[in-house]
């Protein structure tokens, strides 16, 4: 397998909600700076013709990511309006109450911590995973492949990268990567929606989430599962004739290469 089993912060349950919820505030703004509501929302239409769903369970929210702009993009011209029900492992209570009071046709973050490890139990509808499947360790992700296709459960994963540079370069990049990263950070934070004091106070007088950032961000490349790593590990026992699945790379309105997706759909009968 060429995904490498690194270690990310924001895996670790002591890291300060705050912190993790910086992380994911910067990952939502780069979603929106490379316009991926337009290549994920394509992904989901596509899917709504093939099988039909009234809810999208999104596991590994974080502070929302891409999927709120998604969901108002799918249910813009639509007379039969699909819920989006936002879930993490680590949910941060003022980042669901905060998307909570905006009152958001049709979107709810839920309070609960849901593991997606635990997929089975996960409420009914499309699943989605927006950049959080690679937090799972190759175990982990085959059982979520698995319960999805023993259960019939359509599933989207999506992951905005591709892990395909060499690992050696990779490590070789690393330190120049780091110092772009955290660059990037300095620039982009002011940007953010909901910014909060801390967020500055730790970003410009105590850089610590730059760097939490920079690592993480580089830390997930190598921890993408690549196509062959999926076909050849997660998805080897798990061909059968009642569940489909693809494998492709994302496109964004210009035809270019944005992500990757892994697609599981129940056949229909
Ligand atoms: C890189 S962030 C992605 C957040 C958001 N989906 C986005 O695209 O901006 C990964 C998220 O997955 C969550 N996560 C990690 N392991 C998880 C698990 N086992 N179950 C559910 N969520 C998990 C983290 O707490 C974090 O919010």
């Amino acid at each position: 397998m060429k995904r490498i089993q690194l270690f990310e912060f924001e895996d670790f349950n002591w890291l300060p909600s705050f912190i993790r919820s910086s992380i994911t505030n910067l990952l939502a703004l780069l979603l929106k700076m490379l316009k991926t509501k337009d290549v994920v929302a394509a992904l989901i239409h596509d899917i709504k013709m093939q099988h039909d769903f009234k809810q999208i369970v999104d596991l590994g929210s974080g502070s929302g990511g891409v999927m709120i702009d998604v969901i108002e993009e799918i249910n813009k011209n639509s007379n039969t309006p699909v819920n989006l029900l936002l879930t993490d492992l680590y949910p941060n209570a003022s980042v669901v109450n905060n998307i909570n009071s905006l009152n958001i046709k049709n979107v709810r973050y839920q309070h609960e911590s849901l593991n997606a490890t635990d997929f089975k139990n996960a409420p009914e509808g499309l699943k989605t995973m927006m950049n959080s499947f690679h937090h799972m360790p190759p175990e982990s992700a085959k059982n979520i492949l698995k319960t999805a296709q023993e259960n019939k459960q359509p599933l989207l994963i999506y992951e905005m990268g591709e892990n395909n540079i060499p690992i050696l370069l990779w490590w070789l990049l690393l330190p120049i990567s780091i110092v772009i990263m955290v660059v990037m950070v300095l620039f982009m934070t002011p940007f953010v929606k909901n910014l909060t004091f801390k967020q500055v106070l730790f970003t410009y007088l105590i850089p610590i989430i730059p760097l939490v950032y920079a690592w993480d961000g580089q830390a997930s490349l190598v921890r993408m599962y690549t196509f062959k790593d999926i076909e050849n590990y997660l998805l080897k026992d798990l061909q059968n004739d009642s569940y489909t699945w693809k494998i492709d790379h994302a496109k964004n309105v210009k035809g270019k290469k944005q992500g990757y997706y892994i697609l599981g759909l129940p056949k229909n009968k």
